[in-house]
């Protein structure tokens, strides 16, 4: 007998044994034990599932937080104006809590805005900076306390304004690495502000750390430590009677947003952040191509990592780390940024460049040089219709920025999905003079993109 027959005879002989086994009082005994427990298991699985659901969201994202409610809106409307019951001017939510959010620099020379210039109703915060972080606390000159002060006395006329001081900023790492090693040198900083903030009625403090563990160095605890600084701040103000605000300025590609911030603990210390939602594209030497400021979605061309730089990408990925949607405050710019093209008839995105452009200054542009570029060469912006923003070019010079209409659309984005509020980088680089004549038929006003944000952010809804 060959293998194959053993194996074949013994499966014969199983089969004779199985047989067996199964004769008609086995099978029935089997089927009343077994067909009860495959019901109640289908039954429980479903009932889990569902409660699952139910606690946990498949992601913040998935889940239509504003469309359940506006066609609960939509549906009381309509009924109650079969009733006659409601004007249609009761019907629709106000909502007119948006943050509008300004930074204002202290003035350079007498040819910048001057604090007593700024408009007290534009703004629901204005943001003073920047302000240094020093061994004994916050430091400020003179020059920077009395415009602060200045800022500050706009409150005189409208009692609804709040103002922050903003400590840090871009290009250095304005003393926080020093500071927020110890516990001992946090709470210098924290009183030192609690100080300044009850001195001269100041509403908060704004920190801008760019960035906390950006590029660990002797302190590889720095995401750590920054958020201990975030709630030693949380429970100093607990204590306090009078309560001034803590909010962060925050960074918008993945990366940082990875590597510097727990997101969590963000926001459950603060009050709110504002997302640096700009300077996606700029000229350096490694990236030596054109490119938007602050686009609202990908253009075309993005693809993989590149259409993640974005503003609607930022935004719900800061929420799929963790940040509640009303923390949110999304920073647009007033200002551009300038390339000076290498081959004048490639002059689209991502076409080659191999420097700034000669507007503005060191590659930034403010809004007002942007107007008058566009006016004296006759030019009309090209609007990219994908990303929501407008570039313009004529000869080598290249300049990416925003005006009132690529605004309009941001603001709605951040109207619509019920982030925070906007924040603006910033008063100074908006057209505060009101010089800016985009259509001669228009009169024009000061702070005119700032003020159409806040048009958009102040309107009724209107989609019904
Ligand atoms: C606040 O005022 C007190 C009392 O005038 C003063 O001692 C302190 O230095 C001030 N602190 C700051 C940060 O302005
Ligand atoms: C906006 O972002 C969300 C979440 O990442 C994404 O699902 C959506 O497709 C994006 N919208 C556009 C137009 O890119």
């Amino acid at each position: 007998m060959t293998d194959v027959y053993s194996g074949h005879s013994q499966f014969v002989l199983l089969g004779n044994n199985r047989r067996r086994w199964f004769d008609g009082r086995t099978l029935f005994i089997i089927t009343v034990i077994t067909v009860p427990v495959i019901i109640f298991c289908g039954i429980y699985t479903v009932i889990l599932k569902t409660n699952e659901t139910l606690l946990y969201p498949q992601s913040h994202i998935e889940v239509p937080v504003q469309a359940p409610h506006r066609a609960k809106i939509y549906s009381t409307r309509l009924r109650n104006l079969d009733k006659g019951l409601l004007s249609i001017e009761d019907d629709v939510p106000k909502i007119t809590d948006f943050k509008l959010v300004c930074y204002y620099n202290f003035p350079g020379g007498s040819g910048s805005l001057q604090p007593e210039k700024i408009d007290p109703f534009l703004c629901t915060h204005i943001n003073v900076g920047f302000a240094r972080v020093g061994p004994n606390g916050v430091e400020l000159t003179q020059d920077q306390l009395r415009a602060l002060q200045t800022v500050v006395g706009l409150k005189q006329v409208n009692g609804n304004l709040k103002v922050l001081v903003s400590v840090g900023g871009a290009g250095n790492d304005g003393g926080f690495n020093v500071m927020v090693l110890s516990h001992a040198s946090r709470k210098v900083f924290i009183r030192s502000v609690a100080e300044l903030v009850r001195n001269h009625s100041i509403d908060g403090v704004d920190l801008d750390w760019e960035f906390p563990n950006e590029t660990p160095g002797r302190d590889k605890k720095q995401k750590v430590h920054f958020v201990q600084l975030l709630e030693e701040f949380r429970m100093t103000i607990n204590k306090y009677k009078e309560k001034f605000l803590v909010t962060v300025a925050v960074a918008a590609p993945i990366v940082l947003v990875d590597n510097c911030y727990d997101v969590p603990y963000l926001n459950e210390f603060v009050d709110f952040v504002n997302v640096m939602a700009y300077d996606y594209h700029f000229y350096t030497k490694l990236t030596p191509f054109t490119g938007l400021n602050s686009p609202l979605y990908p253009s075309i061309e993005d693809k993989g990592y590149l259409s993640t730089l974005n503003i609607n990408f930022t935004a719900f990925y800061w929420v799929s780390k963790g940040m509640a949607r009303e923390k949110l405050v999304i920073g647009l710019p007033t200002y551009g940024h300038t390339f000076r093209l290498t081959n004048i008839h490639n002059s689209g995105l991502y076409a080659p460049a191999r420097g700034y452009g000669k507007l503005g200054s060191g590659g930034f542009v403010d809004y007002s040089q942007v107007c008058s570029f566009l006016n004296m060469n006759q030019i009309s912006p090209i609007f990219d219709m994908d990303a929501k923003s407008p570039y313009a070019t004529k000869g080598t010079e290249w300049v990416a920025f925003d005006n009132e209409q690529s605004l309009s659309f941001k603001a709605e984005f951040v109207r619509d999905n019920q982030f925070g509020g906007v924040m603006v980088y910033s008063l100074n680089a908006d057209d505060y003079l009101g010089v800016c004549k985009v259509d001669s038929n228009v009169q024009s006003r000061q702070f005119p993109l700032i003020n159409k944000v806040k048009e958009i952010l102040d309107r009724n809804y209107s989609i019904f």
